[in-house]
């Protein structure tokens, strides 16, 4: 059979299989009742056996027909694995990979596309910086690949995967009289000067919310737009603060005092989100991917943000 059939026949032949009707398959095809009929006819010369029984108004697959279906469907399985890969293999050679990073992320993402980028130089890869507010409205617009995120939206149904541990831990300036207390007691830390990140910061929420959990208020002395002027306002003796592990990235061991508190750090995580009907591109779950594998951080190995996102997704 093999000199004659056309791939063309074995597409029509799978389709009046799979649908039952020589009308249905040729109005799925964009083709004529006339040339469905002849290329089947064909179809059945070659193969040298009859393919299908007319029953009344029915159509049956013989025996030989249900094995040639069989085959057809393998065909193209094996077929469309192969152009995907061809297609993979092509975003990762060229794709665009666009991001966008909450504030505090800053500290970690573009380390992390660093070395994602050595890996696929091909791709092209844009990375935004921005305030909860316009990551949230950028997720909502469905504008960009990913977005790196303290907390994944609640009114927004998306795909939210853990990628690495973010602790919020108290800092104090080395020389501060709670410097080397233990187990302090959310009450005295709460009577301390606070220094506080904008309305809407993630880091911000999480803290007073730890607060309010112990129905303690916490009431800023400050407000600094950023995690850098927190910082130095915290080393100028200003007051105390809570921010991200990941602010002190680039600071030395030793530049902040963090203080022993009791309901802290609080344990929050990195989650790289995108909205739930997309479909991620090439290059977006090659980088998802290699979060994942990789993880970021030493002490948080992709292995567990693997385990979790099964758990959150
Ligand atoms: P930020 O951090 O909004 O305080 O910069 C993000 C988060 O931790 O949710």
């Amino acid at each position: 059979m093999h000199s004659h059939t056309t791939f063309r026949q074995l597409e029509i032949f799978e389709a009046i299989a799979r649908l039952g009707s020589f009308t249905r398959a040729s109005e799925e095809l964009y083709l004529t009742q006339p040339t469905v009929s002849m290329q089947m006819k064909k179809l059945t010369e070659n193969v040298g056996a009859p393919l299908i029984e007319h029953i009344g108004k029915r159509i049956h697959l013989t025996a030989d027909g249900q094995q040639l279906a069989q085959a057809t469907r393998e065909i193209f399985a094996i077929l469309d694995r192969f152009t995907m890969s061809v297609a993979e293999r092509r975003g990762l050679k060229q794709g665009k990979l666009s991001l966008m990073a909450i504030t505090t992320a800053s500290y970690f993402a573009p380390r992390l596309l660093g070395e994602f980028a050595r890996l696929y130089p091909g791709i092209d890869v844009s990375l935004r910086v921005t305030n909860k507010e316009q990551v949230l409205a950028s997720i909502a617009d469905n504008l960009d690949d990913l977005y790196f995120l303290g907390q994944p939206p609640e009114d927004i149904d998306v795909v939210a995967t853990p990628i690495m541990d973010n602790p919020i831990v108290v800092l104090a300036a080395p020389d501060h009289p709670l410097a080397h207390a233990r187990r302090i007691p959310l009450e005295q830390l709460a009577k301390e000067p606070w220094l506080m990140r904008e309305r809407g910061s993630g880091t911000r929420n999480a803290i007073e919310r730890r607060f309010a959990e112990s129905g303690i208020a916490v009431h800023p002395r400050l407000e600094l737009g950023s995690n850098e002027a927190i910082k130095q306002a915290i080393l100028a003796g200003l007051g105390i603060s809570a921010l991200s592990r990941h602010a002190l990235a680039l600071n030395q061991p030793g530049q902040f005092a963090v203080l022993d508190v009791d309901g802290f750090p609080i344990l929050r995580h990195w989650y790289a989100v995108y909205p739930a009907g997309r479909q991620l591109s090439v290059a977006a779950r090659a980088f998802l991917d290699y979060l994942l594998g990789h993880g970021g951080d030493p002490k948080n190995p992709g292995d567990k943000a693997r385990a979790s996102q099964r758990a959150h997704t």
